[in-house]
């Protein structure tokens, strides 16, 4: 996708072949920031301080930091190592373990001295598949916009609510909730996206609205409880929502707060879409309400807000009175009952068991 006109992806190998540069996501949408990583550390403190985030991304750059770590080290010790300091990062995408078990799979069986090679050619190839894997969610998400905008009247666009940030920023490019939308738009579709806030990070004002803005999509950012108000006053006409890990029964865990919105949506019969790329399909875990491990993050992500002044300086300020007690739970998982259907790289599926195993069987065979 496009920043000021020019090609970026969320995250690339620089120039000399072997240091890693991604967008720092911290500092949007106020400072354009690019940091380099060139070690496993790097790479594990990228993800846990959040300057990458989204499931598909945080997979890519772990990745990327099991290749930083063979570079010096192809060891038995060191590939270890290395997945152990990434698995920490961060417990509720199931795309990071998905991309340390693949770049385990491929560089266990290798010499050492061979190691280093094949893990940045494994790791360009989870980059890549990724960006493949999306272009084909825009493909069969865009008939669902279509079909939406068929019931319009004429001139009018069809009103697409999303939550948090699953743009190509969560993503190596594309995003998964956001790419039906922009080849809607570069297809002249007409197109407007209500963008929740996502307190307390705020992923959908801060980065989600950045990315649309850039790409000249029509948006509005909203308060996180506007969505129920919107739905039930024909505002919207479908929802689509990232995910974070799909369990095998399809329920669906995503940013927190994506399952009132859910809950509103069935409450009002606006169809409630997730798009996910394979790798967030958990396989070996049933109920996403009691089997997956929901982060909880630092008091002052919800006690703090952050954002420019009007002289331009960035400043952390305090909305919490000192002593409140916080609590700040990341995700929330929405039953697959209230999901109307999951955007797939195979396809539009129901969110069921049959459905999923049905789509990725050779996921079933290799859990
Ligand atoms: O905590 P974050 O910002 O990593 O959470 C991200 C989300 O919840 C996204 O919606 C999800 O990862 C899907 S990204 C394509």
């Amino acid at each position: 996708m496009k920043v000021d006109g020019k090609p970026f992806r969320s995250i690339w190998l620089e120039p000399d072949g072997w240091s890693v540069a991604a967008i720092d996501q911290r500092r949007l949408p106020h400072e354009f920031i690019v940091a380099r990583m060139t070690d496993v550390e790097a790479a594990a403190d990228a993800i846990s301080t959040m300057l990458v985030r989204g499931a598909p991304l945080i997979g890519a750059t772990a990745a990327y930091g099991v290749a930083l770590a063979m570079r010096t080290d192809g060891s038995d010790a060191a590939l270890d190592r290395a997945y152990e300091v990434l698995i920490a990062t961060r417990p509720t995408a199931i795309n990071l373990k998905w991309a340390l078990d693949e770049m385990r799979r491929a560089l266990a069986p290798l010499q050492p001295a061979a190691r280093g090679a094949a893990a940045y050619a494994r790791a360009g190839e989870i980059a890549e598949q990724d960006v493949a894997i999306n272009r084909q969610i825009a493909q069969h998400g865009i008939a669902l916009i279509e079909a939406a905008l068929a019931k319009k009247q004429p001139g009018e666009p069809v009103n697409i609510l999303t939550h948090c940030n699953a743009g190509w920023l969560a993503t190596v490019d594309w995003g998964t909730a956001t790419a039906p939308i922009y080849l809607a738009h570069d297809r002249s579709l007409a197109v407007h996206v209500w963008v929740d806030e996502t307190r307390p990070r705020n992923q959908g004002a801060s980065l989600t609205a950045w990315e649309l803005g850039h790409h000249g999509v029509p948006h509005t950012v909203i308060a996180d409880n506007t969505g129920g108000h919107l739905m039930q006053h024909g505002m919207v006409d479908l929802a689509i929502v990232g995910t974070d890990r799909v369990t095998a029964n399809g329920d669906v865990c995503n940013k927190i707060g994506t399952y009132l919105k859910a809950l509103a949506a069935h409450d009002n019969g606006v169809p409630f879409y997730v798009a996910l790329p394979s790798p967030t399909i958990d396989f070996t875990v049933d109920d996403g309400v009691r089997q997956i491990p929901i982060e909880q993050r630092a008091a002052d992500e919800v006690a703090t807000m952050t954002g420019r002044t009007a002289d331009g300086r960035i400043e952390t300020v305090r909305v919490v009175p000192a002593g409140s007690p916080v609590a700040n739970y990341a995700f929330d998982v929405t039953p697959s009952r209230l999901v109307t259907a999951l955007i797939t790289e195979r396809g539009v599926l129901k969110a069921d068991r049959t459905a999923l195993g049905r789509a990725f069987p050779e996921r079933i065979a290799s859990r």
